[in-house]
């Protein structure tokens, strides 16, 4: 049978089968991403950090250690050409994570400028297409890619608009992925978080990293039905298991703590 449209092989669902796997995780050098390398690096996944800032990323490296099976890599994740080179230098790549993103402070719609809009659609939307433009022709049948999403899409408030007009764009962008490149064997899924505690969830929050930043957080979380946020090692087992577990394609998985619910 033609490569192409064999079937992907049956395997462990369980992280251990990304062993000797190489993953590049845009947004790999904070919070959910980070998270996400490190783990994967202690299931024996070959990782490639990318993210703007080269201190942040120097300190990410690090942090996930690993000698040569841990790359760092500067790029803006809407560079295409950036993410060219990231993919060639990292030679076979078998999986990628997107969780770049920033998020400003509340803006009312009224405000919104042209610059701002455009700024979050380049790194929210235009990101994750150019990441899956690069992705798709080099992935091997089996790889896949994973986005990143959030409940503010299902249940909005006020002063977002810019961030959900282009934010927005990306659970349907993962559900066309999954289909158009199926028939490669590629997988794309997205994971939608609610509330994680990370440093972008403490700037929104005005949380800052210290014991009074963490009480912050404790005392506003207890309004939610677990009674916390989630942490970022909870996010990042989430994508690694639908990078992980060879069934899982256009699916938008959810991660909030029972959030929507409440
Ligand atoms: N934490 C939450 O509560 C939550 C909830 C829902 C959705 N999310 C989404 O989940 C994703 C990850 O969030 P997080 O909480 O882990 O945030 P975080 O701790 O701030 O980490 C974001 C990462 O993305 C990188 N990044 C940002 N913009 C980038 C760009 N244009 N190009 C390349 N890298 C970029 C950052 O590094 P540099 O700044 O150095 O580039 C950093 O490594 C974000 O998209 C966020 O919107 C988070």
């Amino acid at each position: 049978m033609d490569t192409a449209t064999a079937p992907i092989p049956v395997r462990s669902p369980l992280p251990d089968g990304l062993a000797g796997s190489t993953v590049v995780i845009l947004g790999g050098t904070s919070g959910i991403g980070l998270a996400a390398g490190a783990m994967l690096r202690s299931v024996g996944a070959r990782v490639v950090l990318v993210g703007r800032n080269k201190g942040r990323l120097d300190a990410a490296v690090e942090r996930v250690g690993g000698g040569d099976q841990v790359i760092g890599e500067t790029a803006d994740v809407a560079d295409l050409d950036a993410l060219e080179g990231i993919f060639e230098r990292a030679g076979s790549v078998d999986h990628v994570l997107v969780t770049a993103g920033v998020i400003g402070g509340p803006t009312p719609v009224t405000e919104v400028t042209r610059d701002g809009a455009w700024e979050d659609f380049q790194s929210r939307l235009w990101g994750v297409l150019a990441t899956a433009r690069v992705a798709a022709s080099r992935l091997p049948v089996g790889g896949s890619i994973t986005f990143t999403s959030g409940t503010l899409l299902m249940r909005p408030i006020p002063g977002f608009a810019g961030t959900i007009a282009a934010a927005g764009g990306v659970e349907p962008l993962s559900r066309q992925l999954a289909v158009e490149l199926a028939p490669r064997r590629l997988r794309v899924n997205t994971v939608r978080y609610g509330v994680i505690d990370t440093p972008l969830a403490r700037t929104v929050a005005g949380a800052g990293p210290d014991t009074e930043g963490d009480e912050k957080m404790a005392q506003a979380a207890l309004a939610t039905p677990l009674g916390r946020y989630g942490t970022a090692d909870e996010a990042a087992a989430a994508a690694v298991f639908v990078m992980a577990n060879p069934y899982v394609t256009g699916s938008i998985l959810t991660i909030d703590g029972g959030g929507s619910l409440a």
